[in-house]
């Protein structure tokens, strides 16, 4: 197969939903479809149950899991299908943020009897800022849940997403019976009555057929050809242009746990998703059909092993091949390096691959050269864009409990934050470090790691802040910014990369300080320039 065969038949893209809305489920059954496991229950769920929050061995156990379910790639009618794995936890929703750069498209689960929740919102959100083309899959239809229509309304509501159903489900809960599928026109019901076999799907000429009463009841039936009327009235037809520019979001329906419209929404997936898609750096756009290699790195996992210190860095393939044992121009470092070893994934497996294509994630051992966001490519000079740091919630300064293990904590403390774990900002005051997180878990996660990795010890001190934001310092020599730097001098502190940041204690603090200098800008994400 040909360089831009191989492009062509690529779909990269992650599953985002409120943790227990079946991700996992859904997960499992789409690599049982691509025969890419043999039974369900192969692939761990790598949530942390709330109840974890101090339970460190289920923390290393999940990030044991998380590991191997990093990325899932599978074949199915001859499509390559990469499906990049993300935390459902609010405190790692960072780590997703990060995973969606690295997609060219989502399949946002959502719970039937739940609706919309605040996670999937946040996620939502994000990928509709970027424009990536959205699939819905609203599951568990056989529980009691919401009327499809409302939850249709509800979508297109909370989620600020013009949506187009491609299926509706016929009955629900107890009741619930089949699907029509207005994507493929056709129904597909069970064939008993513990819902456990599915039947074949059948095409009907019109929906008037009287076999169509007969199969599913007159009340049934009467009660489908009304809804399909009303879609076709109130919602946009299907078209695929539109889906890929994030402006129209089809909806499928189903009970991932059941099998239940899972194929659908596979066999819908592979045929409209996009291949892997152009990525803007810091100096031009970059199209994957380009023959040099580039890519980026969006996410770093720490060996589970505490005797060997190596990483795996996953990087996303933008453009051209990557090749094992061929050197690569590391751009922040200005240095080449060769892999001898690249893991690619499958399934739930991973092994050495000598060459990778665009849309592909391949993971790289790393002793400490990578951080989060760093370009790779063949010898151009450039610099991809689009993964920030968001402002963390929980702020904490960090001290040094055992000082003879200095050295080893600052170590500890540098590559668990260019693994993107929390972010480390330095008080302009007194240099005084603080540790910024996006949920509280990270901080006991830090302090169990710094321990068990790099045997060194360390205490928190809360801080009051409500929110980092970078200060644009374009004006830094201006009056203005001179007297904001010195009457908040308490407030201000550098990002890891030297950025500065101002500490807001309060929204109102915050709006006072915009008030009273105008002239500054602040940003709440840190990429802000260009
Ligand atoms: P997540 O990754 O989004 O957090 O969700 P996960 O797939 O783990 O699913 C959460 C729970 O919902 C699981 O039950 C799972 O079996 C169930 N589930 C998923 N899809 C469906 C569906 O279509 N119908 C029904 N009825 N249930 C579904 P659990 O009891 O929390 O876990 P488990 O013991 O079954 O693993």
């Amino acid at each position: 197969m040909g360089f831009l065969e191989e492009i062509k038949r690529r779909r990269t893209f992650g599953i985002i939903s409120h943790p227990d809305a079946g991700k996992t489920t859904l997960t499992e059954k789409l690599l049982l479809f691509g025969g890419a496991i043999q039974e369900a229950g192969a692939v761990k769920s790598n949530k942390i149950k709330k109840s974890a929050t101090s339970d460190f061995m289920e923390i290393e156990r999940q990030r044991g899991i998380s590991v191997s379910t990093s990325v899932l790639a599978f074949v199915y009618k001859n499509k390559k299908i990469n499906i990049l794995d993300t935390p459902g936890h609010k405190d790692f929703a960072e780590d997703t943020f990060r995973t969606l750069t690295a997609v060219d498209s989502v399949i946002v689960v959502i719970d039937v009897a739940k609706g919309v929740e605040t996670q999937t919102e946040k996620l939502v959100e994000v990928c509709r800022m970027r424009k990536i083309p959205i699939i819905v899959f609203i599951n568990k239809l056989d529980r009691e849940g919401k009327d499809a229509f409302d939850l249709l309304d509800e979508v297109e509501q909370k989620l600020r997403l013009t949506v187009t159903p491609l299926s509706i489900p016929i009955g629900m809960g107890y009741d619930f019976k089949g699907i029509y599928n207005i994507w493929e026109n056709n129904i597909q019901l069970f064939e008993d009555e513990q819902k456990q076999i599915i039947g074949k799907k059948k095409q009907f000429q019109s929906l008037n057929d009287p076999e169509l009463s007969k199969i599913i009841g007159l009340e049934s039936h009467t009660v489908l050809k009304e809804e399909l009327e009303l879609i076709d009235g109130v919602y946009p037809k299907f078209n695929q242009k539109d889906y890929l520019k994030g402006d129209l979001h089809p909806v499928l329906f189903g009970s991932a746990l059941n099998n239940f419209g899972v194929e659908e929404l596979l066999n819908c997936f592979i045929e409209i998703a996009p291949e892997p898609l152009p990525k803007a750096s810091e100096k031009r756009i970059i199209n994957p059909n380009e023959n040099e290699f580039s890519g980026f790195v969006f996410k770093i996992h720490a060996n589970m092993d505490p005797n060997h210190r190596d990483r795996l860095a996953f990087i996303k393939i933008v453009s051209g091949t990557f090749e094992r044992n061929k050197p690569y121009l590391h751009v922040r470092k200005n240095k080449k390096i060769k892999f001898s070893s690249p893991n690619a994934f499958f399934a739930e497996k991973k092994q050495i691959v000598d060459i990778s294509y665009p849309g592909d994630i391949v993971g790289l051992h790393d002793t400490g050269n990578f951080k989060i966001g760093d370009t790779l490519t063949s010898g151009e000079i450039l610099q991809f864009r689009g993964i920030p740091n968001f402002s963390p919630e929980h702020f904490r300064f960090i001290n040094n409990v055992d000082p003879l293990k200095s050295k080893q904590l600052h170590k500890g403390i540098d590559q668990l934050m260019d693994e993107g774990v929390a972010q480390l900002f330095t008080l302009s005051l007194n240099n005084r470090k603080v540790v910024g997180t996006v949920g509280a878990l990270q901080f006991e996660v830090i302090q169990y790691r710094l321990e068990h990795e790099y045997g060194a010890k360390c205490s928190y001190e809360n801080l009051n802040v409500h929110k980092a934001c970078w200060v644009d310092t374009q004006n830094i020599d201006n009056e203005e910014f001179k007297e904001f730097k010195r009457i908040k001098q308490k407030f201000l502190a550098t990002d890891k990369h030297g950025q500065l940041v101002f500490f807001a204690d309060s929204s109102f603090s915050l709006q006072m300080t915009q008030q009273k200098y105008p002239s500054i800008v602040f940003h709440f994400t840190s990429e802000f320039k260009n």
